[in-house]
């Protein structure tokens, strides 16, 4: 799409964090540029952030490639979760293909601190192996992360989703808890001790809204099972 010559820069933001919105917050306040906030449309009633917002995937690099040169996009931000791979390497790609700027926000992992029993692991397959029979494990992980631990018939899984599973877990032994994580390290540790929990298996995904969890893991003196960056 040609650019008219007294355009905004236009921006892409790739989000699906609380950094994306708060960015998208900032850009939007400036009015300076033109933003669009990127969703994947993972959750059915996303917080959507000001400026305009686009949701679904693009079609991989090629597609959002595509769509930066339909668009008039000048510049790319990828501030969505460290864990999300492909959208951070297909933006590399269609970043390079189309000439634009491409920035990465990424949110710095949790340090370990004092009085923390981390096991730090590199897959998800070494957290499942790791795990001693009989545990009641608390898998703070998305859907898409938990097939690595259905083998362990063994143990017992208390797993917080945002939303309902469409597909029934692959647990025999589960409790499936629907809510959001909490930062605050009271209510995490209530729930930890309301099941019994003994194990925590999560990802080193860094910022505030998901530490609640360690802090109560800490407070519990309960291990960490936590996968690397
Ligand atoms: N992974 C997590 O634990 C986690 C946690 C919190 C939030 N999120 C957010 O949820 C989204 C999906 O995470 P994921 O781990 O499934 O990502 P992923 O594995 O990197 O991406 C899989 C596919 O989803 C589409 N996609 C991902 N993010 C998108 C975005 N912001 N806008 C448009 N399409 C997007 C892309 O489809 P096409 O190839 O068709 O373009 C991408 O190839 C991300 O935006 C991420 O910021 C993820």
């Amino acid at each position: 799409m040609p650019v008219p010559p007294d355009a905004k820069p236009k921006v892409l933001i790739l989000g699906g964090t609380a950094e994306a919105t708060a960015l998208a917050e900032q850009l939007v306040a400036r009015g300076d540029v033109a933003v669009v906030t990127s969703l994947a449309g993972r959750t059915t009633n996303p917080v959507l952030p000001p400026g305009e917002v686009r949701i679904g995937g693009f079609g991989g690099a090629a597609g959002l490639a595509a769509y930066i040169r339909e668009n008039g996009i000048t510049r790319i931000i990828d501030a969505t979760h460290p864990f999300a791979r492909r959208i951070s390497e297909n933006a590399i790609q269609a970043a390079a293909e189309t000439g634009i700027t491409l920035e990465h926000l990424v949110r710095p992992g949790w340090e370990r601190q004092r009085g923390d029993r981390w096991r730090e692991v590199s897959s998800l397959a070494e957290a499942a192996e790791m795990l001693p029979a009989g545990a009641t494990v608390f898998l703070a992980l998305g859907r898409q992360y938990l097939d690595a631990f259905a083998a362990r018939s063994d143990c017992r899984f208390v797993i917080r989703m945002v939303e309902a599973p469409e597909k029934p877990l692959p647990f025999a032994d589960h409790v499936l808890i629907l809510g959001k994580p909490s930062a605050d390290p009271a209510r995490e540790a209530e729930l930890f001790a309301a099941h019994g929990v003994t194990h925590l298996v999560c990802r080193n995904s860094g910022g505030a809204s998901g530490y609640g969890k360690i802090a109560a893991a800490r407070q519990m003196g309960l291990p960490v099972i936590i996968l690397g960056r």
